[in-house]
């Protein structure tokens, strides 16, 4: 059975190997199955932008699966923002740090208890004859006043962690593995796919 993953992002790629190759015995990465796709994510929550980016591929593909993610921060003083817009919420082409300062410029005079946040995933699985599946995964955090630590990515250095007393970026990447909201997403989509054994 093959499975592709609409992603080149290689810390998607072996998170998701290491987690569904119990299911499949052959999973590739875009590139890696020779594809080359750009589908517009104009969805306006994570689930739509998810199923549309698996189907499109799916659509495009010779494979038995197609598994793709979509994934945002949602600060709630913000009214969900920046929620779907989360890459390009300083504007296209702008890179990590633009949308970071943006963030905290919008956010400068809310105090701690009000800066709740979460990351959120959403993973689609389109199959050939089988039903979709599409399972969201989440992990709440704070928003920080200004950056902590210099790994991972996005809002990773403004993301407060309390279980762990870390930002996300203090982090490393095999500690948030365990405790990410594609984490929690994937061991959603496990449990659906065990279900069904
Ligand atoms: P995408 O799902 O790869 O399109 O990611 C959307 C955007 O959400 C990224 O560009 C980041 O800004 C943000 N984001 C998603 N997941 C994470 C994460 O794990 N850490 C930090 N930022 C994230």
């Amino acid at each position: 059975m093959k499975l592709i993953i609409a992603s080149n992002n290689a810390h998607k790629v072996s998170e998701i190997k290491a987690i569904l190759g119990a299911y499949y015995e052959d999973i590739q990465s875009l590139r890696e199955a020779g594809i080359d796709i750009d589908v517009d994510e104009d969805a306006d929550t994570f689930e739509g932008n998810a199923l549309k980016k698996a189907a499109e591929v799916f659509a495009a593909a010779d494979a038995d699966a197609v598994i793709s993610d979509d994934s945002g921060l949602e600060v709630d003083a913000l009214g969900g923002a920046p929620g779907v817009y989360s890459a390009r919420y300083a504007g296209e082409g702008h890179d990590d740090a633009a949308n970071n300062a943006k963030i905290l410029e919008k956010m400068r005079d809310v105090p701690t208890e009000k800066r709740t946040c979460r990351f959120v995933s959403a993973v689609a699985l389109v199959r050939r004859d089988k039903e979709d599946i599409v399972v969201r995964g989440a992990v709440e955090g704070r928003l920080l006043t200004a950056p902590h630590g210099d790994n991972g990515f996005g809002y990773d250095p403004l993301f407060f962690y309390e279980p762990l007393d870390k930002s996300f970026a203090e982090l490393t990447a095999e500690e948030k593995n365990t405790v990410s909201h594609r984490k929690n997403a994937l061991s959603a989509l496990r449990e659906r796919l065990e279900q069904e054994k």
